[in-house]
């Protein structure tokens, strides 16, 4: 039975639990938040843990998947489960993917070195961003798993082109154009914190890096903070410290159309997707050009705050386009069940950043690999919880919307 904290008798909450010290206390999304938010300076933290406005998409993101409830059927023999999907053409173990995200190596040293490895550990794929710290040749040669380059569209259309044609040499599975950052998004905790890239060297962002000297040590001592896909075009990012959102606002081409999307897709040639879909008709756009996959999503809540949640949304979306094209539910996932109502309403996989992002920061790949280990294992109880042995068995029938 649950300690009961509360006074009243309609009241029953459980006792605050303690804050995990070790990564193998970490056993739900929030525990790895809050390791990461005591490991890291508060400016890097609240780069990943914030959002745009006031950031109520955001929290819909997730809130969204609470408005839904699982109804299980029994007694479906589910000794053993499989949980493995296709997507893009690419066969994973879990359906879960790593989405991309920028800066790795300012939350854990290793970086999306560490990423990559635990992906590839889970048999998963994994997203490597335009402003990621490691470049596309080395995880390239570094792991076998699928693999998934994230590319924004550049005014500099020698290093969009330069970045695509990198890709095609290192062997990446997927392209994923990012097609929700025409403009920065207004991330207030970024401008409260002044938080740059790389971090600049402030006497406040000082007695940050004071106050967690580990971090600190780590930064330093390794390899120097850069941004090797923009390597030979671009020096603000990576030799000037600038904001996220300042880069998507002066170097982001805001005049990008379906047009140059499809340009894209040419000049690439294989599994093609477009990252930041939310409406049907954009959805069948999509189809239009010949993408073979979209990415419902709005950036975490990063972007345009009001926005719909890609749960929200999935199931107009899969109705219109998900007999023709992959559609993956991205953001706000936490826990195995979110997975499996996304999935239920048609999705062929999910995808997240915060959720390895905390994970990474507070441990590294240990902590990646932790953060994959839970969700996985979720997945699986689940999923036998369920009465479903495959994803395959996974259907409307098994969901009701409150
Ligand atoms: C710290 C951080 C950095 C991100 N960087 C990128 C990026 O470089 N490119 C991109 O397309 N999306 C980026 N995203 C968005 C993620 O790919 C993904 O859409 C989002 O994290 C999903 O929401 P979730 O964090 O709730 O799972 C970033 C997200 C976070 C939290």
């Amino acid at each position: 039975m649950l300690p009961i904290t509360s006074r009243t008798s309609c009241e029953v909450r459980p006792a605050r639990m303690e804050e995990p010290v070790r990564i193998g206390q970490c056993n739900s999304i929030r525990d790895f938040r809050l390791m990461a938010r005591r490991r890291l300076p508060g400016p890097i933290f609240h780069y990943i843990d914030g959002a745009a406005d006031d950031e109520v998409t955001y929290r819909r993101n997730t809130e969204a998947y609470e408005r839904c409830d699982l109804v299980p059927n029994v007694l479906a023999g589910v000794e053993s489960i499989d949980m493995s999907t296709t997507v893009m053409g690419q066969k994973l173990k879990m359906p879960l993917f790593c989405s991309p995200t920028a800066l790795q190596r300012l939350f854990h040293h290793d970086g999306e070195r560490a990423v990559a490895k635990a992906a590839e550990k889970f048999g998963t794929m994994f997203g490597v961003s335009s402003l990621g710290t490691v470049s596309v040749e080395e995880i390239g040669s570094a792991i076998s798993t699928p693999k998934l380059f994230q590319l924004y569209f550049h005014k500099d259309r020698g290093l969009t082109g330069s970045m695509i044609e990198r890709c095609i040499a290192a062997n990446f599975d997927v392209l994923a154009l990012t097609v929700d950052t025409i403009t920065g998004g207004n991330r207030e905790r970024d401008l409260r914190t002044g938080f740059t890239s790389p971090p600049r060297l402030t006497l406040k962002s000082l007695l940050s890096f004071a106050v967690h000297p580990r971090w600190a040590v780590n930064y330093f001592t390794h390899e120097k903070f850069a941004l090797p896909q923009l390597k030979d075009y671009v020096k603000e990012g990576s030799n000037v410290s600038v904001s996220v959102g300042d880069y998507f606002s002066t170097m982001l081409d805001q005049s990008m159309n379906w047009k140059d999307a499809e340009s894209v897709r040419k000049k690439w040639g294989k599994q093609f997707c477009l990252k930041g879909i939310m409406s049907v008709a954009d959805a069948k756009r999509a189809l239009d050009i010949g993408a073979t996959a979209i990415m419902v999503s709005n950036h975490g809540g990063r972007q345009l705050d009001g926005s719909r949640s890609p749960f929200d949304q999935l199931a107009e979306i899969i109705d219109a386009v998900g007999d023709r094209i992959d559609v993956i539910c991205d953001g706000g996932i936490s826990r195995g069940t979110h997975v499996l109502k996304a999935l239920s309403l048609g999705a062929k996989a999910c995808s997240g950043g915060r959720f390895y992002l905390y994970a990474l920061a507070a441990a590294g790949q240990v902590g990646v690999e932790r953060a994959l280990e839970n969700l996985h294992n979720e997945i699986e109880r689940d999923m036998k919880l369920m009465g479903c042995r495959s994803i395959n068995e996974l259907s409307r029938e098994n969901l009701r919307f409150r």
